[in-house]
Order: structure tokens, then sequence, then C-alpha cells
């Protein structure tokens, strides 16, 4: 396990809960809440909703995707290593049937097989595929579910942020890095997960002025429908089921 990269992540998402608020990734925007919307749906999509369903979401941070699955589920338990997200985590949300937790994704406090589902938003490029992907199967229950929103390497601003020298002005995590949809189908194989499925989406910025909202919103769906189009979409949704257990 690389303790460094997890405290890494601790000390910036501490500065992010502690300076920026809940604007930090765009999400205040009318397009930003418009997308977290629409990753927050398909995620659920993904899980399939069932109130007697006890999913576990890794990397909760303040609870941008909670609020739309907490009220579909028996209990979301949110684990995260900042605590200062955490604590907006759980001011955010108490009151509804969600909790938050300070775990290391890599190593839960609970008991295996205890989730019918385990989802993210924008957590799985901060963690080593290998590590939590084997975590994931042991964690949930047989049959139970995946899903996660990621950044999509193949989107040309993720891209350029990410592997050029723009990098160094981006206010991104040391070791967080975007991956493709091929990559996390592989990964997906080689840990057992069946039914794997990656699909790109989105090409609402959060920048998009309020008025274009439904112009750009109905020209990404256009090119979310086009395969070689979809393909360079700002996120993807990842979803599989657990591997068979002996
Ligand atoms: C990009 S933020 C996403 C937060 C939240 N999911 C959202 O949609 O706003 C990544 C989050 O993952 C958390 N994180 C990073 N490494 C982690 C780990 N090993 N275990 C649990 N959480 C982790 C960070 O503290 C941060 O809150």
């Amino acid at each position: 396990m690389d303790i460094e990269r997890i405290r890494n992540e601790q000390r910036h998402f501490d500065v992010v809960a502690d300076h920026e608020g809940f604007s930090w990734w765009g999400v205040g925007t009318p397009a930003g809440k418009l997308r977290t919307e629409r990753r927050a749906g398909f995620v659920r999509d993904a899980l399939g909703p069932a109130p007697e369903k006890i999913i576990l979401e890794i990397g909760c941070g303040s609870g941008e995707i909670t609020p739309y699955l907490s009220g579909h589920f028996k209990l979301v338990v949110g684990v995260d290593v900042s605590f200062g997200l955490l604590k907006k985590f759980n001011s955010r949300l108490s009151g509804t049937a969600a909790a938050g937790v300070l775990a290391d994704g890599e190593r839960l406090p609970f008991k295996e097989r205890s989730f019918d589902g385990i989802c993210g938003n924008n957590i799985l490029h901060h963690l080593e595929l290998d590590i939590i992907l084997p975590v994931c199967a042991r964690y949930l229950k047989p049959g139970g579910r995946l899903a996660f929103a990621e950044p999509n390497l193949m989107n040309p601003q993720n891209w350029i942020e990410n592997k050029t020298f723009v990098r160094k002005y981006r206010p991104y995590s040391p070791d967080e890095m975007p991956f493709t949809r091929w990559h996390a189908v592989n990964k997906l194989a080689r840990h057992g997960f069946r039914n794997a499925r990656v699909r790109p989406f989105d090409f609402l910025h959060p920048s998009t002025p309020t008025g274009l909202i439904p112009a750009v919103s109905a020209l990404g769906r256009m090119l979310e429908w086009f395969p070689p189009t979809r393909e360079i979409a700002g996120s993807m949704i990842i979803s599989a089921q657990a591997p068979e257990t002996m």
C-alpha cells in the first residue's frame, strides 16, 4: 500500500475543504449542477436502485452525488480520507440515509461481502486500479454491482491538462491521473468482474453560460450518440458485476 499517496490525497483535500468549499470542481454553476445530477443518475441506474440495498461510496468527499443516491437505497456509507470534506459530507447529508466514515478506500474497516453496490464519483483515478478493484470484489456481496463516474482521458481538455506541461498549473492532487475506457475494461477483466461496461458521456462544460445550456446539452447528446465523437466525451460511466465467488 502506498501510504505517501494516501497522505498526499489527505493533505490536498483537507486544503480544498478549508479554502475552496463546494465550488471546487465547478459543481456550483448551473451547468455544473446539471452535470453532477446526470452523473449521479447514471451511477444510481448502474447500481440498480432498490430500497433494501446498502451502498458504499468510495471517496465521497463533501457528498456531491450522495444526495441523489441516498433516497433510493436503504443506506449509503461514504468513506473518505479527508476529515475536512467528511465534516461537510455529514452536515450536508444529516437526516438522510447516508453516513460518512473516515477511512482509506483501499483498507476498509468493514466486514467483507457487506455491500450490494460500490460506487464513486471522480475517485478511481486517484487510486491504483490493481489495488482498489480486488478490494471492491472482496466487499461486494455475490452479484453486487460496481458503478463509478470518472474523467475520460480521451477528452482533449482532460488530456492536455494531465499529459502536458499544463498539468503544472492545474490544482490537481500529485498522484491523480485519468485513464481511458480501454484501460478500465482491461483492469476489470483482469480482476474477474463480469458484464463490464464503460461508456463515455458528457459534453456539458461546467462553465457553459446558463442561456446556452439547452443548446449545448442537445448538441452533447448527439455527439454522445455518434461513436467516434462519443470517445472524446468528458466523462465515462464504469459499471460491472462482482466476480463469481469460489
Ligand atoms: C476528486 S475528489 C471527489 C470527491 C467526491 N466524490 C465528489 O464527487 O465531489 C476525490 C476524493 O477522493 C478522496 N480520496 C482520495 N484517496 C482516497 C482513498 N485512498 N480512500 C478514500 N478516499 C480517498 C479525496 O479525499 C477526495 O475527497
